[in-house]
């Protein structure tokens, strides 16, 4: 198989037009009013949010801030979901879904506000939904009616600009991108001081809920009196999130074009969504177009996703060359809106924000502000319709079963029978799971030679893992956890590495 023969630079736009950061770790111990472990956008707003409340904070980040799935999205800031509103509307009831709606148009507005003392390249934008096939007509004017309903600045469009091939589009008014990499990096500058701190490459082992709090690290300890746990996937599970909302893994092209900018932002949903988005950084353009998604560890090739959203992309552009491809994984909740609020209600004093379903940027910084305002104790108008303990509406609960049905059919069972035995051949650059003895090894021999033996069955729960071709790493079908050839935890909900063999 050998090196996959792929489009673009293997680097996100953001990671490479930024500077890498340099916060000291942790050394030793010490006490904030509020420890907020991981530094993507979700953790970082709340940190901003709590130090805006008066609280002092330690940020605790494994690697360095903002290096996540943050540094890998396309970075539209907009309350526009897709075609959301109809279904969450009718699903939690016209007063949750308010809060929904509220809560990402009013981050919308934050970011924008923040943005104006910033150099991030903040821009407005309208942002279209489109559906391709015949019912496409009916499912837009019902979209637009929920989201009026709701507040929202939708219109329905027949006009719908390129590179949308539709008929009709939602129209959202005033929506936003920007450079995720620069707006966060600016504001985590303003964290230390005064008592608060960012400290980087402090990775959280443990944390004690109680009063106070306390989070282990492998630095030293955080004591404070809460603790938000915002590391995309929780490193705590108590209330058993892994089963509540399910990895999706995408991709994403920077692309040079001939031709004139998209004016707006474009989203495809379906069952393969569409992306595109303008950027302007520097004296250089930009089209993002992102898609191809699939579950984590599902769905064949990964190198074949990003060849065919290359295909995808010049069917809608004139695309002069590809600059840059990334990609990364969001998790979704089944009922399509995030996990924002106390982690569980025997752990007082502990908060999560997790399942963003792909809409971080403004869903991680509306967690940010209603987390704040619990910890302060002025409490979130919008707590109810985030709240972890809600039960997924009747029309969700059949996604969950499914969801989980499909996990439990790639548990370790009878998978172990079917495989090769090691004895079978390795070409340079490939990899395959196959049996050895009584164990199952995941085996990758890269460009030397050199073989990377690992144990093939996820320290999470058992399951045993998939090769991803255009990334080099080792996915897990079940619950999303990724590792390294080396078995390194990339990803969680694993939290320990894939043993040598
Ligand atoms: C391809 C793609 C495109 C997307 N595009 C958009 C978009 O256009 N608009 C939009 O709104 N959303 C988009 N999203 C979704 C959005 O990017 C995510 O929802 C968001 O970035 C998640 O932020 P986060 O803070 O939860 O996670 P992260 O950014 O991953 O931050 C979590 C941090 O926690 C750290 N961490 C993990 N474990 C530990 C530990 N034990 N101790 C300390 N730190 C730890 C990690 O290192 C990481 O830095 C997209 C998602 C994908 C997959
Ligand atoms: S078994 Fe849950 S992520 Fe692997």
């Amino acid at each position: 198989m050998g090196e996959p023969d792929l489009p673009g630079r293997d680097a996100s736009l953001w990671l490479e037009t930024t500077e890498t950061t340099d916060f000291d770790p942790l050394d030793g111990d010490v006490q904030v009013d509020v420890a907020v472990v991981g530094g993507g956008i979700a953790g970082l707003s709340a940190a901003t949010e709590l130090q805006d409340a008066g609280e002092t904070v330690a940020v605790v980040e494994a690697d360095r801030i903002v290096s996540g799935v943050t540094a890998r999205t396309t970075a539209k800031v907009t309350a526009q979901h897709g075609l959301i509103y109809d279904d969450v509307r009718s699903e939690f009831g016209p007063d949750r879904a308010r809060q929904y709606a509220q809560a990402n148009e009013a981050a919308v507005e934050e970011v924008a506000s923040r943005a104006d003392d910033l150099d991030c390249e903040f821009r407005r934008l309208p942002a279209y939904t489109y559906v391709d096939g015949d019912d496409a007509r009916k499912k837009v004017r019902r979209e637009v009616d929920a989201a009026r309903r709701l507040g929202l600045p939708a219109s329905f469009v027949e006009d719908v600009p390129d590179p949308a091939d539709a008929d009709c589009a939602v129209r959202f008014d005033d929506q936003g991108q920007f450079h995720p990499r620069k707006y966060l990096l600016a504001l985590a500058e303003e964290i230390p001081g005064e008592g608060s701190y960012v400290f980087e490459e402090t990775r959280a082992t443990d944390i004690e809920a109680g009063e106070p709090c306390r989070v282990e690290t492998n630095r030293g300890s955080v004591t404070a009196d809460d603790v938000v746990v915002a590391t995309h996937f929780p490193i705590s599970d108590p209330a058993g999130y892994f089963a509540r909302a399910y990895p999706k893994r995408s991709y994403v092209l920077a692309v040079r074009t001939n031709g004139p900018q998209p004016e707006g932002m474009f989203y495809r949903t379906g069952d393969s969504y569409f992306s595109v988005r303008p950027h302007e950084t520097g004296d250089e353009e930009f089209v993002l177009v992102g898609g191809q998604n699939h579950k984590t560890g599902q769905g064949g090739s990964t190198a074949e996703r990003y060849r065919r959203l290359e295909r995808e992309a010049r069917d809608h552009f004139d695309v002069e060359s590809v600059a840059y491809r990334w990609s990364t994984q969001d998790y979704v909740s089944a009922d399509s809106v995030p996990f924002v609020g106390p982690i569980a209600p025997w752990r007082s004093h502990v908060y999560v924000a997790t399942g963003f379903g792909g809409w971080g940027m403004t869903n991680g910084t509306a967690a940010g502000k209603l987390l704040a305002d619990e910890i302060a104790g002025t409490g979130s108008e919008w707590a109810d319709a985030f709240d972890p303990g809600r039960l997924p509406p009747l029309e969700s609960a059949g996604e969950l079963l499914k969801e989980n049905a499909n996990a439990g059919k790639r548990f370790a069972g009878d998978w172990a029978t079917k495989l090769r035995r090691s004895e079978a051949s390795l070409a340079p650059g490939d990899a395959h799971v196959v049996r050895d003895g009584g164990d199952v090894v995941a085996e990758y021999r890269d460009e030397d030679g050199d073989r990377h033996r690992v144990s093939a069955v996820c320290t999470h729960l058992d399951c045993l893992v998939e090769w991803n071709d255009a990334e080099r790493t080792w996915d897990c079908p079940c619950h999303g956890s990724r590792f390294d050839v080396d078995g390194g935890v990339l990803d969680g909900p694993a939290n320990s590495d894939l043993p040598k063999k």
